[in-house]
Parts: structure tokens; C-alpha cells; sequence
């Protein structure tokens, strides 16, 4: 049987549910996306405790810009507000920030921001935080895909050299490993764009509660199903 470590190496989440949340309570979306924010601390705090060395983020996907402008530009301001409030915090937890996805289509600003707080967290080792923002998994497949022929045209590399681990060497979480753990809240059961790639033998929990309402108690018991879990990865 393979081996595999008790807790998962890689949480990936998909945070969903902010608008629900909000319009179960008649508020607007933008205040069940603030109350997410308490979320992601939480999970961060309890990935730490845990010993999780990657947690992985779907903040924004790149189908999202398809949201109402006043929506996006809401979106866009509370993620710069949650940088800069967390800067702070990454220090303090010694975690390290990398940012995956379409990054030139966000606001100067907020790349601005992100760069500085990368280059700001790079030598922290606690756990490394990756925050999926204008991401999609299909754009980011399909980049790997063009650098491999433009490499193969220029003769810097030969089609018979490209496998698997030369692709996943081109997508933008090279050198991070798979998830192990993939969580989605508010009961949806998609994928929605993300790391189609990297989940081929993640494990799946799809918690019913929305992002807003889940605790470090919810992370914890999505982690005690994923240890219930055999991972066979195709062997016996
Ligand atoms: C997740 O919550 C946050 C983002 C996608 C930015 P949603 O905004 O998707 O909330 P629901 O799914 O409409 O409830
Ligand atoms: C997925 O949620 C993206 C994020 C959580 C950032 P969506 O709410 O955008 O996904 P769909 O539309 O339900 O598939
Ligand atoms: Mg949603």
C-alpha cells in the first residue's frame, strides 16, 4: 500500500458561499465576503497548529471577472485591505506568501502589494500560504502548454523529453506538491477551474457549510476524514 503522511502536506480550499451566507441574513454579498476574511484566519491559525506545510486559497477564479463591476471592484478592495492587515501576521506566523494566477489582470495596486508581501515572507518557513487570485486552471494548463511549443520550436527542447513532471514543471505551482486534501464549502459539488492538474489523487471533502460559517473545528474534522480515507493512487 502506498505510503502517505497522516496529515495532508496540502489543504487546498475552495472558499464558497460568501453571497449565501450574506443573503440568509438579508445582507448585501460584499459583508459575507468581510466575514470570509475571519475564515481564512482561522484555517491559517489551524493548518499552522497542524503542521500543514501548504494551504492553498480559491480567492478569486478567472471566471469571476464576470461578476457585476461594482461586485470585482468590492472584491478587489477588501483583498487589498486583507494584504495589508495581513502582512503583519505572515511574520508573526512565519508563514510565506505566493500568489498563483492571472496576476497582471488585477489592479497595479493590489500586484503592487502582493509582490512586496512575497518578497517580504519569502525565507518564512512555518507553512507557505498560496492564494489562487484571478486563477484559472484551464489558462494556466494552456500557458504550460505554449511555453513547451515555443521551447520545442526553438529547439530547447525535444517533444519526446515532455512527461509529467516537465509539465507540472511549467504550470505555476512547480516545485509546490499536489493537494492531498481538496475541501469546497457550501455543499457544491465542482470543480470550478481549479488545479485541474494537480488534484488527479487529491482527496475530496465538500463540507455544507458556508465559507463564512466555517471554524478551525471544521478544518480539523475535514482532516480527520481525509486520515479515514485509503489512498490507493491506482495500486492496491
Ligand atoms: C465565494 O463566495 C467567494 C468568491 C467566489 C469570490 P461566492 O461569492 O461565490 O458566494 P456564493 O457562492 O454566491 O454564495
Ligand atoms: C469558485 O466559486 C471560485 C472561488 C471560490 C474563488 P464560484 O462561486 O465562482 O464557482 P461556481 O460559479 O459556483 O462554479
Ligand atoms: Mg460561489
Amino acid at each position: 500500500m502506498p505510503d502517505y503522511p497522516e496529515i495532508p502536506r496540502h489543504i487546498a480550499i475552495i472558499m464558497d458561499g460568501n453571497g449565501r451566507w450574506a443573503k440568509e441574513r438579508g445582507l448585501p454579498r460584499l459583508q459575507g465576503h468581510r466575514a470570509g476574511a475571519e475564515s481564512v484566519r482561522e484555517v491559517m491559525e489551524a493548518c499552522i497548529e497542524l503542521g500543514v506545510e501548504y494551504l492553498t486559497l480559491y480567492a478569486f477564479s478567472s471566471e469571476n471577472w464576470n461578476r457585476p463591476a461594482t461586485e470585482v471592484s468590492a472584491l478587489m478592495n477588501l483583498l487589498d485591505r486583507f494584504l495589508d492587515e495581513k502582512a503583519k501576521d505572515l511574520d508573526r506566523q512565519n508563514v510565506r506568501l505566493l500568489a498563483i494566477g492571472q496576476l497582471d489582470r488585477l489592479p497595479a495596486k493590489t500586484r503592487a502589494l502582493i509582490e512586496r508581501i512575497q518578497a517580504r515572507t519569502a525565507g518564512h518557513t512555518a507553512m507557505t500560504l498560496v492564494l489562487a487570485l484571478s486563477y484559472g486552471s484551464r489558462e494556466e494548463i494552456v500557458t504550460a502548454a505554449r511555453t513547451l511549443a515555443s521551447d520545442a520550436v526553438a529547439g530547447k527542447i525535444s517533444p519526446s523529453q515532455i512527461d509529467n513532471e516537465v509539465f507540472a514543471s511549467r504550470l505555476q505551482t512547480a516545485g509546490i506538491p499536489d493537494p492531498d486534501l481538496l475541501v469546497r464549502t457550501s455543499g457544491e459539488m465542482r470543480i470550478s477551474n481549479f488545479l485541474l492538474w494537480q488534484i488527479s489523487y487529491a482527496e475530496i471533502v465538500i463540507v455544507k457549510k458556508f465559507w463564512p460559517d466555517f471554524r478551525q473545528g471544521d478544518l480539523f474534522e475535514a482532516v480527520t476524514e481525509y486520515k479515514r480515507r485509503h489512498r490507493r493512487f491506482g495500486a492496491l
